[in-house]
């Protein structure tokens, strides 16, 4: 899967992208990411991105002509990719979506909005709008980085190999929250670890754990 992301602060992503399961997804050839700066498709001398609101408003929205040049560009490289803009006003973004994403592995193209706003113009160039959480963020940018994490992570050998993506917590939409779960040592601070998950009984342990979700 190739994603390319579209935004104004590309040096936002490395330390995300750049540790651990993201890393190493990247380096078994699971996911190829890459990104495009959009002050690369400003508009004259000063490279323009934003401009003021018709009808009054504060701040700044982001100007069409730069983000479809971007997005065109993006498209180029990977025709049939899916074009996705992180934003409030999008659809809440579900597991199930993470799931479906990571299944097609189908290209994906993030813009990153910023400033107060984009031009309403651009969703016509835009696929999915996806909101990650009823809250206004500054930027698309964190809201871009969840979306690839939730995604990259189901891809196939990035879990090591493990069925721990399909077994874990929010499985579907519904609130299906993991058991708990303990490692070493067995008594912390006088809080013991479950004597039913030290008996080695894995039909009494999967009781328990069925029991103790909530
Ligand atoms: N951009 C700013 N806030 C956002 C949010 N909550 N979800 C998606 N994109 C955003």
């Amino acid at each position: 899967m190739k994603i390319q992301v579209i935004t104004l602060f590309p040096e936002m992503f490395q330390g995300v992208m750049n540790t651990s399961m993201l890393w190493k997804a990247q380096n078994i050839g699971a996911v190829e990411i890459s990104y495009i700066n959009l002050r690369d498709f400003g508009l004259g001398p000063r490279k323009q991105v934003d401009d003021m609101v018709y009808g009054g408003g504060d701040g700044m929205l982001l100007k069409p002509e730069p983000v479809v040049a971007a997005i065109e560009h993006a498209k180029s490289i990977s025709p049939d990719a899916l074009v996705v803009l992180p934003t409030p006003r999008g659809q809440v973004y579900k597991q199930s979506d993470s799931k479906s994403l990571a299944m097609d592995a189908q290209d994906l193209i993030f813009v990153c909005a910023r400033y107060e706003g984009y031009d309403e113009r651009i969703t016509k160039f835009v696929d999915q709008q996806f909101c990650i959480g009823n809250y206004v963020l500054t930027g698309g940018e964190l809201p871009a980085m969840v979306i690839m994490d939730s995604i990259i992570r189901l891809l196939p050998g990035v879990l090591g190999g493990e069925t721990s993506a399909e077994k874990e917590s929010f499985q579907e939409d519904d609130v299906a929250i993991e058991h708990p779960q303990y490692t070493r040592p067995e008594e912390f601070r006088g809080m013991k670890v479950p004597e039913v998950l030290l008996s080695g009984n894995h039909a009494e342990i999967e009781k328990w754990r069925q029991e103790n979700k909530s």
